[in-house]
């Protein structure tokens, strides 16, 4: 057992962050706890998409009421819920519970005149209040509780860590920090929902739906908003197809491919985001990638956002990591961990290159899990195999089929710690043969790799595309030292774990902080043996352990 708190004693406010985590943490939608009823993925896109659309965000003035600005917005009819956040301004996101009172809020707001610049009308769900006249600071004081929208500081981490009793507590504490909040959520919701009204002006029918991590369940805090327009008439197809004899289309304009009618799409929506869009600022039109797509920042809520079209196949891949993120527990405290490793060690990065991808790690960690005996996770093919007519799904061509009841799936047997698990993870993959094998969701077991790619990871739906097509040799070998000197590590702790004296960061913590990073970026730069910059790496986490507390500190 390890003492509660090998270097550090547990400050007060740590505790009590953690207190405040924990209400969040346990949500039938992430799956956190296994005792919670899981809820389908298709279930809560539609309830969080119904709530964004009653939902507005209104940017406050710093000082402010909150008992009369909700007051005041009740004229409009009732409030579901509502919160307060803090991002270069006071920003309010208000939920009302019924969606008239939008519109009735619309009808009293008024288009701003600036002066000598020039408003251009736009009646969306992003408001703007004043106060005719300002608080009086010392009669009303703001009682506004704001939260903050990011992920903790490293200095933070470094003492959630220490504190944790075990190693299988740090994975889990990790999980808990950096998760998306419920409130973090509802904002990335909201702001599908408010470029959706945007991109409406285009496409009246169109639907702007989130994917990737911010709704698979593995989105830590600060993650982009992956978006795309949606579309698609399958539901109006499906109804009219028994009506006699008569078959009616729409007259269009046609182009040589899907590709030019996409770029041609994302091109106008992404001059209306730029031209109209509130908020919308930064925008990109990249349309000559392999996926077009249209970047932006959107200011209020923070996010960086990436438009795409038509892009049910990776809605379908967010379903299945959303799944496999759901069936145990200790998914999502390991795909967090090494999502987290591998951001201390710059194995990722922000900017798109030849790195891996937290997508391409996610399914590495599934894969992982699905090699276990017993496996802890169960294969795509098997998922295939449980599937009923409802869960049939056909996209484009390929098939996406897989059950979605979560009751149908047996839990797994296996009762392995997450220790083991993140020890044997780098262990694995610091001896896979990545020359030879591609790595297969599907299958749940290795393949032989059909290209030359240095490292191949099926894309579990398009089976012929290596959704890490990108990653260079020297990633990959990047990845794979540091994965064997984090297995070292790890086992090495295993032998000190008794020591009393030894007053280092351990467990997780010492394979994340950056001070280790920081000397294996430098070991390796004097080109040592590995097994020489592994001492070496030992000896100096041994003697800095009271220089990391404030080292590590942002
Ligand atoms: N995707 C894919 N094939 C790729 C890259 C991405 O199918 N080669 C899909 C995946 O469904 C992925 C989504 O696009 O989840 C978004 O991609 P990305 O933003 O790169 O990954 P995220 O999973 O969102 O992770 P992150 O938190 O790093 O944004
Ligand atoms: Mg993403």
């Amino acid at each position: 057992q390890r003492p509660l708190c090998r270097l550090l004693s547990c400050p007060g406010t740590v505790a009590a962050a953690l207190g405040r985590e924990e209400q969040s943490s346990g949500s039938a939608e992430t799956g956190s706890e296994d005792r919670t009823p899981k809820k389908r993925f298709s279930e809560v896109q539609k309830e969080r998409r119904e709530q964004a659309q009653r939902t507005v965000l209104i940017h406050c003035p710093n000082k402010i009421s909150e008992k009369k600005f909700l007051k005041y917005l009740s004229q409009h009819g009732s409030i579901n819920n509502h919160f307060f956040y803090e991002s270069f301004g006071l920003y309010a996101v208000v939920e009302f519970s019924q969606k008239e009172s939008v519109a009735s809020l619309q009808n009293v707001t008024r288009t701003p005149s600036l002066g000598t610049e020039a408003a251009i009308p736009f009646r969306s769900r992003y408001f703007n209040l004043k106060l005719k006249t300002p608080l009086n600071q010392t009669s009303e004081q703001p009682s506004v509780q704001c939260g903050t929208q990011s992920s903790p500081s490293s200095k933070k981490l470094f003492e959630l860590l220490c504190c944790a009793e075990s190693v299988d507590d740090q994975l889990n504490t990790l999980l808990r920090e950096f998760q998306l909040t419920e409130e973090n959520t509802k904002l990335r919701y909201l702001t599908c929902s408010l470029i959706e009204d945007v991109a409406a002006a285009y496409f009246p029918d169109c639907t702007v739906r989130p994917f990737g991590s911010s709704v698979n369940s593995f989105g830590k805090l600060g993650c982009d908003l992956d978006m795309f327009l949606d579309l698609d008439e399958i539901e109006k197809f499906s109804t009219h197809k028994a009506s006699g004899n008569f078959l009616m289309e729409f007259q269009v304009k046609n182009v040589p491919s899907e590709r030019i009618a996409t770029q041609k799409i994302l091109s106008v929506v992404g001059e209306c985001l730029d031209h109209f869009g509130p908020g919308c600022v930064g925008v990109q039109k990249i349309l000559n990638a392999r996926c077009p797509l249209v970047r932006f920042s959107h200011q209020a809520s923070g996010f960086q956002c990436d438009l795409t079209t038509n892009n049910r196949i990776a809605l379908k891949s967010s379903e299945l990591l959303y799944m496999y993120g759901a069936l145990d527990s200790r998914v999502r405290a390991l795909v967090f961990s090494i999502r987290c490793w591998a951001r201390a060690h710059s194995l990722t990065s922000s900017i798109p290159g030849a790195w891996i991808t937290n997508f391409s790690l996610t399914v590495m960690v599934i894969f992982f899990l699905q090699r276990r005996s017993p496996p802890i996770l169960p294969t795509l093919d098997y998922l295939k195999t449980l599937a009923d007519a409802e869960d049939k799904c056909i996209i484009e061509g390929h098939n996406c089929t897989f059950v979605r009841d979560f009751n149908k799936i047996k839990p797994s047997g296996n009762a392995e710690t997450l220790e083991l698990l993140l020890k044997e993870f780098f262990e694995y993959f610091g001896n896979f043969a990545f020359n030879k094998n591609s790595i297969n969701i599907r299958q749940g077991r290795e393949q032989n790799k059909p290209e030359s790619s240095p490292l191949h990871i099926q894309n579990p739906f398009e089976t012929s595309l290596n959704i890490s097509k990108n990653v260079s040799q020297s990633q990959l070998q990047k990845f794979v030292d540091l994965a064997r000197e984090s297995a070292w590590i790890l086992h090495q702790e295993d032998k000190d774990r008794l020591s009393p004296s030894n007053h280092q960061p351990w467990g997780l913590a010492a394979l994340l902080l950056p001070s280790v990073a920081n000397n294996m970026s430098l070991a390796k730069k004097k080109k040592k043996p590995a097994s020489e910059r592994i001492k070496n790496l030992l000896e100096s986490i041994k003697s800095s352990s009271t220089e990391n507390s404030t080292a590590t500190n942002g």
